[in-house]
């Protein structure tokens, strides 16, 4: 391609695989055709497609103008007041309270289901301890947990009061945890004691602990309590979470919020130096979270819906949270590993949740491979209807397995692809409607303007690889870097004159498909998540006897994303 032989493509695939139409009759979008009708219709006229998707939430008070765009900035939905967890709860529960909003299974087998009304009543009890711990509008609040429930009703008690929360994947460590609170300056840490891995017990506060002794803006920390084990606990900044849950009020109406009022901080890795504060806001990242959710997955009342990824990714905030609560889905969580107590554990929690809707990564389904097809074989797995696949390429074996074995040669792949940035899916076939081919995301959906283009801005021919950007603001973009608008500006938009631009190279093929190929820079993508080369560079050096180090990337069989030819 031009200006970067890095990423010349080698794949060719001519597997086409188009829905059933028995699936196809009962979808959203039936046809081909039909996205194709969609796709242009809001093409012509992007607000108003964008503020159509809008009306389906719950707005206090409706917006003034639909898009102000000056680029890089946007503010989606201006003069709306909204707010999150009113959407993913309180407007459910005249016709929805008794529906089983979460399944939950903890790694050692125990299984709790919340419904709708008890959801939001964890919730509002939960915003009522952060108010009650001098938590306001507009202060920020990290949360470091397990896989658990709690996770969700912390987020969204954050969301009712309009803290924007930073969740921090619990397997980072204390030097993540100290580099995160402090850019973002959180006043509150919510933690629990431990967590289930593999049989194991992962202990969480005293990392929290070891960071937050450098950490001069927290000054509460709540603890749940998960594994029972003996923790310290500080006088006069600790508190646990059950404790301030037995005396908390169940009534916290929801602040009304400015759409563009900031909802959650998401760090990611960037290409040199610290972690970026991705910044989502309120009414425009519900919109395409609640629209790309029903859309991509066929969403129907009655699915029993489960995505894999934890929280502390962005899939887990817009497809295990915000997304599928927004539409009163069933969402199941599963604390732990996939391979305990043995490698069947994903095949047994599908067939006795009856899960029809899964969404996982690549790397997940390797993994599954090597372990061999014996173990979903066990299991009866026809209870699912749509299947997913999320954070890098898939290799076509990879796919055809997954289509043979777990989606019976019944179900819809949906290979989306996304960013933490882009906050939600962007390219992704639509279940009913659109013929996949393995390992092509194939068409952006409507509303999102993508295309491949060289350095100079200039659109790439059929197969001509390039770079991938997005040409139209999206109301699920990221607004800004936290404190760093001017790293904002320069990361993503100053490469491509005019595009957002955010590292991936790809092809657009003779059917317009696109063909995520994966990161231009030295971002190195770990099992599905991004991590820099500075990132492993200084994990390195903090060892003793390291004085040096430098890291670049390289794939591997079982980790990285295999060509088909090698
Ligand atoms: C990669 C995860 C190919 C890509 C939601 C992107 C993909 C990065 C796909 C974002 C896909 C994600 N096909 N590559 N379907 N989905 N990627 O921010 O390189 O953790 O830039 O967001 O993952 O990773 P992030």
């Amino acid at each position: 391609m031009a200006d970067n032989p890095t990423i010349e493509s080698v794949l060719t695939e001519e597997r086409v695989f188009p829905p059933s139409k028995d699936f196809a009759e009962n979808a959203y979008v039936k046809s081909f055709e039909e996205y194709e009708r969609m796709y242009s219709e809001a093409a012509s006229d992007l607000p108003a497609f964008w503020a159509k998707q809008a009306e389906a939430l719950d707005w206090f008070s409706p917006w003034e103008s639909v898009l102000e765009w000056e680029r890089p900035h946007a503010k989606w939905f201006s003069g709306g007041k909204i707010n999150a967890s009113y959407n993913c709860l309180d407007r459910h529960l005249a016709t929805k309270g008794d529906k089983t909003a979460i399944i939950w299974e903890g790694e050692p087998g125990e299984v709790r289901r919340l419904s709708y009304r008890e959801l939001h009543t964890e919730v509002s009890k939960f915003a009522n301890v952060l108010k009650g711990l001098g938590i306001r509008t507009g202060d920020r609040v990290a949360v470091y947990m397990p896989l658990v429930p709690e996770l969700a009703i912390a987020i969204l008690a954050c969301a009712r009061i309009g803290a924007p929360h930073t969740v921090i994947f619990g397997g980072f460590s204390a030097d993540s945890i100290r580099d995160r609170v402090n850019d973002c300056g959180c006043k509150a840490v919510v933690t629990a004691d431990g967590g289930y891995r593999r049989g194991r017990e992962i202990r969480l506060k005293p990392i929290v602990d070891e960071a937050i002794a450098e950490c001069p803006t927290v000054e509460s920390v709540v603890t749940f309590r998960r594994t029972g084990t003996e923790i310290e606990m500080k006088q006069g900044r600790d508190h646990w979470w059950d404790e301030l849950m037995s005396k908390a009020s169940a009534d916290c109406p929801p602040e009304h919020l400015d759409a563009e009022h900031p909802l959650y901080i998401l760090y990611t890795s960037g290409t040199t130096g610290k972690p970026k504060g991705i910044l989502h806001t309120t009414g425009g990242y519900l919109t395409q979270a609640a629209y790309s959710t029903k859309l991509v997955f066929d969403l129907k009342d009655e699915d029993i819906y489960w995505c894999t990824a934890d929280i502390g990714w962005v899939t887990g905030h817009s497809y295990v949270v915000y997304g599928p609560l927004a539409n009163a889905a069933t969402v199941l969580m599963y604390e732990g590993a996939p391979n305990h107590p043995d490698f069947d554990r994903f095949w047994d929690i599908i067939e006795r949740h009856k899960v029809t809707i899964l969404y996982t990564a690549p790397t997940a389904i390797r993994s599954f491979i090597r372990w061999g097809r014996e173990y979903p074989d066990r299991h009866d797995l026809t209870s699912l209807r749509v299947i997913g696949t999320v954070g890098e390429p898939i290799n076509p074996e990879a796919w055809m397995w997954y289509h043979r074995v777990i989606g019976g040669e019944r179900c819809p792949i949906v290979d989306t692809w996304w960013q933490t940035e882009t906050g939600t899916i962007m390219i992704s076939p639509l279940p009913g409607a659109t013929p996949t081919i393995p390992g092509s995301a194939t068409r952006p959906l409507p509303g999102i303007v993508v295309d491949i283009v060289a350095k100079d801005g200039r659109s790439a021919g059929t197969d001509e690889g390039g770079y991938l950007v997005v040409k139209e603001p999206w109301p699920s973009m990221l607004r800004t870097l936290w404190g760093d608008d001017e790293r904002y500006k320069l990361t993503y938009w100053s490469e491509i004159d005019g595009c957002y631009f955010a590292g991936d190279g790809a092809r657009r093929d003779g059917r317009g498909y696109y063909w995520v190929m994966g990161r231009v820079d030295d971002v190195i993508n770990v099992s599905g998540h991004r991590l820099g080369t500075a990132e492993v560079e200084s994990a390195l050096v903090s060892h003793d006897s390291v004085a040096e180090a430098a890291v670049v990337g390289r794939p591997t069989r079982s980790r990285g994303r295999r060509s088909p030819h090698s």
